[in-house]
């Protein structure tokens, strides 16, 4: 969906532009999937497991700016790509219209600065004015700072999945679905 930029200033002073993804950073957006899983435990893919072409990274780039309900908001430092905190429908049927889902990161050396929470802020504003009803989210249990960001805004643990993620050296790891009202 359209988004009209904001510039905001984090912690240290520093502006970090928010807008929706464009075609022309369908290179960044593949590199961070990769970069951040290298810097992370927590999100969804091991380093390297990232096989996206720029053609099918900018597929999804343009649904999410034809669609009404969805939103890949990216943060920028100029010309640095900061992180992504990206809007998602949970399903296209009427029953499930009220539902989306949040997924955010940025980059390490961005972390702690505010940006995380001014993101999930602007997200779920976004999201109550669309006419979403909830929002949910997976967060791996051992990810406390996520955590405490996700319960400083309102989400509270509605359950668990035992074994959400496997590693590559065989060890597991839990996650919590938290869920916040809109
Ligand atoms: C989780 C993440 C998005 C938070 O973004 P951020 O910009 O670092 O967070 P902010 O600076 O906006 O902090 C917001 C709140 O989060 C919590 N928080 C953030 N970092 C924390 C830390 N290291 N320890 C404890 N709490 C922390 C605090 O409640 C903080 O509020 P406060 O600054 O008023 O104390 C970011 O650290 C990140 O991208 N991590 C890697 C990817 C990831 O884990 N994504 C979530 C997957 S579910």
């Amino acid at each position: 969906m359209k988004f009209d930029p904001i510039t905001i200033k984090d912690k240290t002073g520093v502006e970090i532009l928010l807008r929706n993804a464009q075609l022309a950073d369908a290179k960044d957006l593949i590199s961070y999937l990769d970069k951040t899983a290298e810097e992370t435990p927590y999100t969804l893919r091991e380093p390297g497991e990232v096989k996206l072409s720029i053609e099918e990274e900018e597929k999804i780039i343009q649904q999410k700016n034809d669609s009404k309900t969805e939103l890949m908001l990216v943060a920028y430092d100029g010309e640095k790509h900061v992180g992504n905190c990206t809007l998602m429908a949970l399903g296209k049927g009427s029953k499930l219209q009220h539902r989306c889902s949040v997924a955010i990161a940025l980059y390490k050396e961005y972390w702690r600065r505010g940006i995380g929470k001014t993101m999930m802020t602007t997200v779920i504003d976004l999201a109550k004015r669309i006419g979403y009803e909830q929002m949910e989210l997976d967060v791996i249990c051992e990810n406390k700072k996520a955590i405490a960001l996700y319960e400083s805004l309102g989400f509270e643990k509605c359950g668990s999945i035992p074994h959400c993620l496997k590693f590559k050296d065989g060890t597991y790891a839990d996650s919590y679905m938290m869920v916040r009202k809109l």
